[in-house]
C-alpha cells in the first residue's frame, strides 16, 4: 500500500488533469517508483486513483515501454532497436552490454542492478547508437563508453543503497 503523503500528492495532480486518463501514466510512473515496477497491487490503486478498472490500467501499462509489469533491475537499460541506431552500430553495443552484464536481451542481472531492454526509438536517431537509463540518454554510445556508464551507475547504485541502509540504522 502507498504512503498517504504519495495517495494525496496523486489525488492532487489526477484532479488538476484535464481528464483522468491524461493522468495515467504519470500516476502508474510515481507507483512505479514506489514499488520498483507497476505491482499487481500498483495497477489496483491506479485504477482508483483514476477512476479506471484494473483492466483499462492494465491496457495502458503494457501500451508504453517504460512502465514494467514484472520485477526489473534497479537501473532499466534501454537500447534502441530502431533502424537509425540498427544502420550506426546498436546491434554491437546490445551485444556488448549482454556479454558485459551476463543477461540476455530482457533480462536482470543476478545482482538485481540492471535490466536490460530493446526498445523502439528514443527520438536521437542523428546520435546513435542509444540508450537510454532511468531519465538519462546517451548517444553515440561505444562499449567503451557504455562500460563507464555501467560503471557510473553501479556506483550510484551502491551509494543509494549505503544510505538507505545507514537511515535503516538510525531507524529513519
Ligand atoms: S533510431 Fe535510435 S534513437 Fe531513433
Amino acid at each position: 500500500m502507498i504512503p498517504e503523503a504519495l495517495r494525496h500528492e496523486l489525488q492532487a495532480r489526477v484532479a488538476h488533469a484535464v481528464t483522468n486518463r491524461e493522468a495515467a501514466v504519470d500516476v502508474m510512473k510515481e507507483l512505479q517508483r514506489h514499488y520498483g515496477w507497476l505491482t499487481d497491487e500498483a495497477v489496483r490503486e491506479a485504477a482508483e486513483l483514476l477512476g479506471l478498472t484494473p483492466l483499462q490500467v492494465e491496457e495502458l501499462a503494457t501500451f508504453y515501454e517504460m512502465i514494467y509489469r514484472r520485477p526489473v533491475g534497479r537501473r532499466v537499460i534501454h537500447v534502441c532497436d530502431s533502424i537509425s541506431c540498427w544502420a550506426v552500430g546498436g546491434v554491437t553495443l546490445m551485444n556488448f552490454l549482454a556479454e558485459h552484464l551476463g543477461v540476455a536481451p530482457g533480462g536482470m542481472t543476478a545482482d538485481g542492478v540492471f535490466t536490460l531492454l530493446p526498445c523502439c526509438c528514443l527520438g536521437n536517431c542523428g546520435e546513435g547508437p542509444t540508450m537510454m537509463i532511468g531519465d538519462t540518454l546517451y548517444g553515440r554510445v561505444t562499449p567503451e563508453r557504455a562500460e563507464e556508464i555501467l560503471r557510473r551507475e553501479r556506483e550510484a547504485v551502491g551509494a543509494a543503497k549505503g544510505a538507505d541502509h545507514g537511515q535503516d540504522q538510525a531507524g529513519l
